[in-house]
């Protein structure tokens, strides 16, 4: 297969699409995108010795929101996909990028997944926190018309219980690791954010 191509088809298919009421235009397409980077680099730690499978993970990556909107998506966006890629992929290639759409969202429902679809998984999470999680929230209310205090207000009282959520969905150790760091960030800018919003500020004057 090749990966060129494949981008480009998802550019095509996703590029311009508003998957989400509260999300702007392509952000399924750039998130797939940022799915495809983190899960390489997952796989580079996790199974060092494996580059089999690079090609796949970046496909199936690529394409994994393609149904989103149209739920359970995991389970149309595998049919979709199946269709989008039978003249690009490989009988083989195409049964385990399907496969991975199909359970990115299923997480922890079965010790038998392929370290691949687990490697998706976490790598879908990861791409929902730190600067990106502050996007699609500032995204999300922007979109509502509402003010920045209902933002703040969502930092202060759910966000810890949304991380908390998150965080026993992820399957490897380098996850953890990753999510800390995007999750302490998003912690020192709720600080600063929340000050900020009534008027002070983070130095002594
Ligand atoms: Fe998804
Ligand atoms: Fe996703």
């Amino acid at each position: 297969m090749d990966i060129n191509t494949l981008r480009e088809m998802a550019y095509k298919l996703m590029g311009n699409r508003k998957a989400h009421l509260e999300r702007e235009k392509g952000f399924i397409y750039y998130h797939g995108l940022r799915v495809s980077k983190i899960s390489l680099k997952l796989r580079e730690v996790i199974l060092p010795e494996d580059s089999s499978h690079d090609d796949i993970i970046v496909a199936a990556s690529l394409f994994h929101d393609v149904a989103k909107g149209i739920e359970p998506h995991g389970k149309h966006g595998a049919v979709l996909a199946k269709d989008i890629l039978k003249e690009y992929c490989t009988e083989y290639e195409i049964n385990k990028i399907t496969e991975i759409i199909q359970y990115h969202t299923q997480r922890k429902k079965n010790n038998d997944y392929s370290e691949y679809i687990k490697i998706v998984q976490d790598a879908d999470i990861l791409d929902h926190l730190g600067t990106i999680e502050i996007w699609m929230n500032f995204q999300y209310y922007a979109h509502k018309d509402e003010p920045m205090q209902n933002s703040v207000e969502f930092y202060s009282n759910e966000f810890k219980t949304h991380v908390e959520n998150c965080r026993k969905l992820l399957n490897y150790d380098v996850s953890h690791k990753i999510f800390e760091d995007k999750v302490s960030f998003v912690y020192s800018f709720i600080d600063r954010f929340k000050k900020e919003a009534e008027g002070e500020f983070s130095i002594e004057i």
